[in-house]
């Protein structure tokens, strides 16, 4: 069985006015790009036999110059991003070299630095032992529903917070229920934003890995600073 993993990265991070419009994958953490901290996430587990980074065709360069940089030739590969992230991951899906159909895909988001080993293992094992597999954490806010109004939004309804989880990444399957999902929606021409949405339309149980907080997406101005504290401790 091989894991093999998708590192999404092609994103133009426009939500990140402050950095001059610098795709937040590249900003430095503790003198690394964000990129380079989640590869390092992934390549410390043993058993992932290749990651796979899919990247706008404008920093294709940078990104072959950082797996030099850094050796990690053997492991990982670069492939090409789309217009969206489920683009992206699918042309890094066309590119995995699978053989068994038990191996193993995790997608992560390229912007959530701060990836520990452990949920990483616990996914992979959640993936062999049900097919498919998300990062995700309780709710603790109460949450409701509202419709939009010109004013701003009105409450329709309260969630029961017991009912929902905050889906992160890493988010995988089976290879062969991914192919799947991800091949019924593209021919229902379904855009979804993360994997298990395609999943679960494909009627594909999907298990929830208890993940934290300190896994979070790097999105807005100040998120850095978040993640340097994180580092700190
Ligand atoms: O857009 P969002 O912040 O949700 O992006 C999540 C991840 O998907 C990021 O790592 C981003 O680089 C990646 N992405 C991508 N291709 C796109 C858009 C986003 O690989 N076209």
């Amino acid at each position: 069985m091989s894991v093999f993993v998708i590192l999404p990265a092609a994103g133009i991070g426009t939500r990140m006015a402050s950095t001059g419009g610098a795709p937040k994958q590249f900003l430095t953490l503790r003198g690394l790009p964000i990129l380079q901290h989640s590869l390092q996430a992934f390549l410390s587990i043993p058993r992932i036999t290749g990651v796979y980074v899919s990247v706008r065709p404008s920093e294709e360069a940078r990104v072959l110059a950082l797996v030099s940089e850094h050796r990690m030739e053997d492991k990982v590969h670069v492939v090409i991003g789309g217009d969206n992230r489920q683009d992206s991951v699918a042309n890094a899906l066309a590119a995995l070299p699978s053989t068994s159909d038990d191996d193993i895909v995790l997608v992560h988001d390229a912007v959530r630095p701060l990836i520990d080993p452990q949920t990483i293992e616990r996914t992979i094992a959640a993936i062999e032992k049900h097919g498919a597999a998300i990062v995700a954490f309780p709710a603790v806010d109460t949450i409701k529903q509202v419709e939009r109004t010109a004013d701003g939004a009105i409450i329709t309804a309260t969630i029961p917070r017991e009912l929902i989880v905050h889906a992160q990444t890493p988010q995988g399957a089976k290879i062969p229920l991914i192919r799947r999902a991800f091949a019924e929606a593209a021919a229902d021409e379904f855009t979804g934003t993360d994997e298990a949405s395609l999943l679960e339309r494909a009627n594909i149980p999907v298990f929830v890995v208890p993940g934290n907080q300190r896994n979070f997406k790097v999105t807005q101005p100040g998120d850095l600073e978040i993640a340097e504290f994180y580092l700190a401790g």
